[in-house]
């Protein structure tokens, strides 16, 4: 018989090398001991931590849990997360009302109407990829060619940003989501993102302040902001300089990971693949299992106890840190039938994959968008794509916020 997970192992708890896409071993038996467990942290902080649907719902939704990074007890998973969370207020670590106030401001640009003039722009941007891939020859890494440029296109087209930028785009967001980069290297990528923004506004802003040049419409996030926010003076500009550093980082590991799992999903069960691609209805509901089953931000959501309450049967006192755990509710047995099997034909919504409440993502649209354009395409496009390597060598990038696979090498 298998013995006892710790549950007083150090938190985050490590998954089982063997079994890489089950959750920690702890997970199912928190939830099927007390349901709410103390877990102990880096710097011996001890925070709560929610794995049941019903525990992180009522946690997420309720209006005595806050999400500021500045309170005492913040749990965070490691020195770095701590620092980068403490480093500038984000979206992210804001509560109401100014939360609200901040979210309001994006709600245009991830509107129906944005998300329908991005997709033919999203298509030929794959397409170009998927040539690229295929000119490189095989074998080729389909994360570096295709998982991660997609989503950094994508939101360099959102935001309006140069893609030739992206390499130092990339290597700061990657600081910053990492748990085990130094807390100055946190802050020195923080600051360089935030002088790299600042710059960009201020020549969008000298642009559309000078009618001689004539720019026209503001076509992106960052010409958006500063003529509709910035230059009427309703946010400052470094609100949108923090926004936009959290966009581009939210924005694209997440999508490039959740690509990257979900194709090895359908790569290494081809009966879910052969689900997956009857129709564009099967490929949408494939994507929703995709992103319940991989759950790529899967250390997530700290946050503050503000008054003393009861979740699942637990009392918890009012300064208490808490995590409510996303991964945890989306294998929750008494949610889902067989939750630890990847079945692309279940109905997984409703899902936690996208977060619960107030801070549910935001580009939540636009990531099932890029999901959905390149799984009705992939395969169309290259039939015979296979993993290039036996299943069991990938590697996974356990050290990062954001759960992934550092290469998915495939062939044709
Ligand atoms: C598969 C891709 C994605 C996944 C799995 C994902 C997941 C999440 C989750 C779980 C949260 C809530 C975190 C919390 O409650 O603490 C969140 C929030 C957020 N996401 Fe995403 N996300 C994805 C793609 C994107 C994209 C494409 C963008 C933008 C371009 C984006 C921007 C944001 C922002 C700004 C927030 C903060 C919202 C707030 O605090 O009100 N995400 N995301």
């Amino acid at each position: 018989m298998a013995s006892k997970p710790d549950l007083n192992a150090p938190y985050p708890y490590a998954r089982d090398k063997r079994c890489p896409l089950d959750l920690p071993p702890q997970i199912a038996e928190t939830r099927n001991d007390d349901g709410m467990q103390q877990v102990t942290l880096w710097n011996g902080n001890k925070a709560w931590l929610a794995t049941r649907w019903e525990d992180v719902r009522t946690i997420l939704s309720s209006p005595d849990i806050s999400s500021d990074a500045e309170k005492a007890n913040y749990p965070a998973v490691s020195a770095s997360r701590s620092a980068q969370a403490k480093s500038y207020k984000t979206i992210f670590t804001m509560d109401p009302p100014v939360h609200g106030q901040y979210r309001r401001t994006l709600t245009k640009d991830f509107a129906f109407k944005r998300m329908q003039e991005l997709r033919p722009m999203i298509e030929e941007a794959l397409n170009s990829l998927y040539d690229q891939m295929e000119q490189g020859g095989k074998p080729a890494d389909f994360v570096e060619a295709v998982a991660l440029p997609l989503p950094s296109l994508v939101v360099s087209m959102l935001l309006g940003v140069p893609y030739s930028d992206r390499e130092a785009l990339q290597e700061w967001s990657r600081n910053r989501m990492a748990l085990d980069t130094s807390p100055e290297v946190v802050q020195d990528s923080a600051k360089k993102m935030g002088e790299y923004f600042d710059r960009l506004f201020a020549e969008k802003e000298a642009l559309y302040s000078d009618k001689s040049k004539n720019p026209g419409d503001p076509a992106d996030l960052v010409s958006r902001l500063a003529v509709e926010q910035i230059l009427p003076g309703h946010i400052t500009r470094l609100d949108a300089v923090l926004m936009c550093n959290i966009l581009y980082i939210a924005g694209h590991e997440t999508t490039a990971n959740q690509i990257g799992f979900g194709l090895l999903g359908l790569l290494t069960k081809p009966e879910q693949k052969a689900n997956m691609l009857q129709s564009d209805e099967s490929v949408k509901n494939g994507v929703e299992e995709m992103l319940r089953y991989y759950s790529v931000v899967h250390l997530h959501s700290p946050r503050v106890c503000t008054k003393d309450m009861i979740v699942g049967g637990q009392e918890i006192k009012a300064g208490d840190g808490v995590f409510a755990l996303l991964s945890g509710a989306n294998r929750d047995p008494k949610h889902y039938d067989d939750p630890d099997a990847f079945d692309v034909t279940r109905n997984a919504i409703p899902h936690m994959a996208f977060g619960f409440g107030i801070h549910q993502c935001i580009g939540q649209s636009l990531a099932r968008l890029e999901l959905q354009i390149l799984f009705e395409s992939v395969f169309k496009r290259f039939p015979n794509l296979k993993l290039a390597v036996p299943e069991e060598s990938l590697e996974y990038k356990e050290n990062a916020t954001v759960y992934g696979l550092k290469t998915l090498p495939v062939t044709w």
